[in-house]
């Protein structure tokens, strides 16, 4: 049995950050610093509605994608279909089962990353001294093929494995039309990411609870990482803030919008689009009060060969990144756990 770090043994909250979550001064988030202006932009999924009854094309909609994907590479839908009722099912499901007593999700706990599903402490390597802890649980498992899979979820709260179906099959569909508005946004056909992510893409969940903190500015919850897959669908809760994204050379907070979901854009995508989308750095704080995300990340097929979409290079845009097999970039990934990631970059192209 692994050793559960503090937080999974202690039901209070301790009045100090024990030590050895305490980051360097460099590493701190120096919150006072954050923007809260010009946040990620906010796109109306009924725009697509509106626009097809006119007949439009390209539509605004497509436009407004295409914006904020090349100078935020992240953005926040609203009336996306997803019913509401469903997401805070989720929200409350995952919340009891973080909050289950220690005993009863040991199970899951591990370090071994390669596990599929799996209880988890995120920690940062900082420059000789040990690594310090962040201030949050993470609960990892695939979503597809939702049937083959229900049985290694949790059992407790009974209505997890229900309730998870249910989001996984709707947060897919949705996965699968941000693709297409994505392709489209790239001057590229409907169907041109979906098919080069290829026929048996990943599905994930995160779920990420950052318990009440009681030092926020000592600590982080995640560090700075950009997302390893194609596209993350992230629903946080109302009303407490966390996440925060690299917008020229600064921190932006990407306060919760009611009803909204978080969209951004992961490695894979990056390097499709040739460079011209980027997978952007983010990272999550904590604060006095609990906060919780749920990410789904959409990757590509093992076997999926990625590289920069050939109608995307020409002589003024030559191809910033060679082709590999998804499987490869998967090791390099494991390769470099714990470090400061620098996966997509081992695949770039000498420049000429
Ligand atoms: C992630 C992530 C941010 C958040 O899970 O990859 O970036 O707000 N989460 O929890
Ligand atoms: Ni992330």
């Amino acid at each position: 049995m692994e050793t559960a770090p503090f937080q999974f043994t202690c039901s209070t909250t301790p009045l100090s950050l024990p030590p050895n979550f305490i980051l360097p001064e460099d590493k701190r988030p120096h919150i006072s610093q954050v923007s809260t202006l010009n946040s990620i932009p906010i796109i109306d999924l009924n725009d697509q509605i509106h626009a097809s009854e006119n007949g439009d094309f390209p539509s605004l909609l497509v436009e407004k994608i295409s914006r904020a994907c090349e100078e935020y590479g992240f953005f926040q839908i609203i009336n996306h279909g997803v019913p509401q009722e469903l997401c805070n099912k989720m929200m409350t499901v995952s919340t009891h089962f973080f909050e289950l007593p220690f005993e009863q999700k040991k199970q899951f706990f591990t370090t071994d990353f390669t596990k599929q599903v799996k209880l988890f402490n995120y920690y940062l390597n900082t420059h000789g001294q040990e690594k310090v802890n962040t201030w949050s649980q993470s609960f990892s498992h695939p979503g597809h093929p939702i049937e083959d899979l229900s049985h290694l979820l949790p059992e407790n709260p009974p209505q997890y494995r229900e309730v998870f179906g249910e989001y996984a099959k709707e947060i897919g569909a949705l996965m699968n039309r941000l693709l297409s508005l994505i392709s489209q946004s790239l001057g590229l056909e409907k169907e041109c990411l979906l098919k080069r992510l290829g026929e048996n893409p990943s599905l994930k969940l995160q779920a990420n609870y950052y318990p009440p903190c009681p030092e926020p500015e000592l600590t982080l919850g995640l560090g700075s990482h950009t997302d390893v897959d194609a596209l993350t669908i992230l629903c946080q809760s109302e009303g407490v803030s966390g996440l925060q994204v690299i917008k020229n050379g600064k921190w932006v907070a990407v306060d919760p919008v009611p009803n909204a979901f978080v969209i951004n854009l992961g490695d894979q995508i990056q390097v499709l689009s040739n460079g011209r989308y980027k997978s952007v750095q983010h990272r999550a704080v904590t604060n006095k009060v609990k906060r919780i995300s749920l990410a789904m990340f959409y990757g590509p097929s093992m076997d999926a060969v990625i590289g920069p979409i050939q109608e995307l290079v020409d002589e003024a845009h030559p191809p910033v990144y060679r082709n590999y097999r998804f499987a490869e970039l998967r090791e390099e990934f494991d390769r470099q756990r714990g470090t400061r990631r620098m996966v997509k970059e081992v695949f770039e192209l000498p420049k000429n």
